[in-house]
């Protein structure tokens, strides 16, 4: 995601871009970058960092005071985070803000070489933006230029233009990534978001996929890609600002987990081509996979609880042994690596001090590292020897959850690629993992947030708990360390995950009338023996909730007070929903306690010391 922000009226235009850049830090705020028009030029200031640092160059720099500017906060997907990969990226005739990603960026720029086109970035929207500035050459008509260019252009995106000769309009159009269309009266708006104009006006248009808007300072205007007039549905909101940042959620966290069908979209499209994990990666995409004979997954945290799905996954497709190991032991103990060892590190910050030294570590022993990390360009992505990322976007909320969900996506994705190396599985059964995990996971995670309200009826039963089981046997119990993980950390109830069939030997000593147990029983060959882990801790007084796949449901009379149906699925990828309905439970027991759900006591975003 990134921040998008245009105006042009009667006002001076930089107070408004930044000022709405900074409503917008919430999409992105690893780089940001202006245009202002002024005198017939485009005049552009663009940073690497945060909107101050951009503030900071800007008042060192000449007067901005032209009424007409587009503006830009960045979360790099392309190109990491500097000065020249910043956007607006300019071109001889035109500037352009973009929030998106085109996937056939690589095709563009050889046609623009051919055009005679150099590039003083590695983004994809620098080839979008020399590709509008080709047919707008020829034409000198932006309505004609913007028509042309998406008509090439394959992927994701929201484009905010000025060109030069229309200095005083800003152009905009969309597809998949949002853009609104405003005017006060005396000016006009584009942005990414509603917060970067409620200061202004609460009525908006939310342009129309491949539909172009025209903003000048007397009006708007929307026009088809053949030039016809559109009309647009204007709409009203009554959010504050801190409201529209959230989407209209009371907090990140719940807005995050309802991003998890579009970041699981957005992290396994761009990967499955031909209807085959491809990673972009030469030495992940070639024989090198082939050559490893154990892995190590090593993290923190919730991403180590990744690591354990990544573990359970790849053991069962690929046969290859998989140790998952919390980095802040994996360097002191010495671990036993070999030449043919792979260490996957996983980090959504990418900052993790514990899971750099485990990096650091590892290559130190000479083993090759692959690193699975959503903040492009940091300290863990920039070390490792090959990076995959996850397109998650920004995750604001201390308690990470789309980011786990895309990070298994991407562990799924890496073990049919290793298995098929491996020869452990063949193309057909690779073919059909890939097709099934893109047709299903987000159809199934967006099932899974359905259940909100039941989930919010059993999150009321807990909300009196000091202390809570989750137990499941295999993935089941890789998901139930991640469920325990994520009540804790934001509600404060002690909570343990325990594989079942460990119960009996000690633990349930624990268990007395009215314990929460949340047993998990999605995968079909163990939740027999699980529902007599159930059976256990129910003859001793717990308050059973079973999370149950649907495939399981009326198999087994399973005896629990409230049951939870996680959405059809192929059990294969039942994590996928499941551990939606997990993250939903602990959000609404700490919404429900009237904790600070986003910013839980004594924790940090990102663990950047040991
Ligand atoms: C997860 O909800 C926690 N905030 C924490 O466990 C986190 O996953 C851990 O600190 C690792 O962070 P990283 O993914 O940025 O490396």
């Amino acid at each position: 995601m990134c921040g998008i922000i245009g105006y042009t009226g009667s006002k001076k235009s930089l107070p408004i871009l930044i000022e709405g850049l900074r409503t917008l830090e919430y999409r992105g705020y690893d780089s940001a970058g202006v245009t202002v028009a002024q005198d017939g030029c485009l005049v552009t200031v663009k940073s690497r960092g945060r909107l101050t640092d951009l503030e900071a160059k800007l008042s060192s720099s000449g007067e901005l005071y032209g009424s007409a500017g587009i503006g830009h906060t960045r979360w790099a997907t392309h190109g990491e985070p500097s000065d020249k990969n910043s956007h607006p990226h300019s071109t001889e005739h035109l500037t352009l803000v973009h929030n998106g990603i085109i996937e056939n960026y690589a095709e563009i720029e050889e046609m623009l070489r051919g055009a005679g086109y150099d590039f003083v970035s590695e983004t994809d929207t620098e080839r979008g933006a020399k590709l509008v500035d080709m047919f707008f050459a020829k034409s000198n008509d932006p309505i004609d230029a913007i028509s042309r260019a998406i008509k090439v252009i394959r992927g994701s995106y929201a484009f905010g233009i000025i060109f030069k000769g229309f200095e005083d309009t800003v152009y905009a159009i969309r597809k998949d990534s949002p853009l609104i269309v405003a005017h006060d009266g005396e000016g006009g708006f584009i942005a990414s978001d509603i917060p970067a104009i409620l200061k202004y006006t609460s009525s908006y248009y939310r342009l129309d996929e491949g539909i172009i808007a025209k903003v000048s300072t007397e009006k708007l205007e929307f026009f088809a890609p053949d030039g016809s007039a559109a009309e647009q549905k204007l709409e009203t909101i009554d959010w504050d600002i801190e409201q529209a940042q959230k989407g209209g959620f009371p907090h990140f966290m719940i807005k995050e987990i309802n991003e998890e069908p579009e970041a699981l979209r957005k992290t396994l499209e761009p990967r499955i081509r031909n209807g085959l994990p491809h990673f972009g990666i030469e030495a992940i995409d070639g024989e090198l996979l082939s050559q490893f004979e154990s892995i190590h997954i090593v993290a923190c945290g919730t991403a180590m609880h990744a690591g354990l799905i990544g573990k359970a996954i790849i053991e069962k497709l690929a046969r290859i042994p998989v140790n998952v190991e919390i980095a802040s032991e994996f360097r002191y103990r010495d671990p036993i690596l070999r030449k043919r060892d792979l260490v996957i590190l996983i980090s959504q910050s990418g900052e993790t001090a514990d899971t750099l030294a485990a990096l650091r570590h590892a290559k130190a022993q000479g083993v090759y590292t692959l690193a699975i990390v959503n903040v492009i360009g940091s300290s863990v992505a920039r070390e490792a020897d090959s990076v995959l990322y996850t397109w998650a976007g920004p995750e604001i909320a201390v308690a990470s959850t789309k980011a786990y969900s895309v990070q298994c996506a991407m562990l799924y994705l890496l073990a049919v690629r290793i298995a098929l190396a491996a020869g452990a599985i063949d193309e057909p059964r690779a073919r059909q993992i890939c097709d099934t995990m893109l047709s299903d996971i987000p159809t199934a995670v967006t099932e899974a947030l359905k259940l909100d309200r039941q989930i919010y009826d059993v999150a009321t039963k807990l909300v009196a708990a000091e202390h809570l089981f989750y137990i499941g046997r295999d993935v089941d119990f890789a998901l139930s360390t991640e469920a325990s993980l994520k009540l804790k950390e934001i509600s404060y109830i002690h909570s343990e995950a325990y594989a079942a069939g460990e119960l009996k030997h000690g633990t349930i000593s624990l268990v007395t009338d009215g314990t929460p147990v949340i047993a998990l029983t999605t995968v079909g060959k163990v939740c027999e023996k699980t529902v007599s882990g159930i059976r256990e801790v129910k003859s001793r007084g717990a308050y059973v909730v079973c999370v149950c796949a649907q495939g399981l449901v009326g198999k087994y009379d399973i005896p629990c007070d409230d049951m939870i149906v996680v959405p059809e699925i192929d059990e294969l990828l039942a994590t996928f929903p499941a551990v939606t309905v997990l993250q939903l439970l602990a959000y609404h027991v700490s919404a429900l306690k009237g904790l600070d759900v986003d910013k839980p006591r004594n924790l940090a975003k990102s663990v950047t010391v040991e």
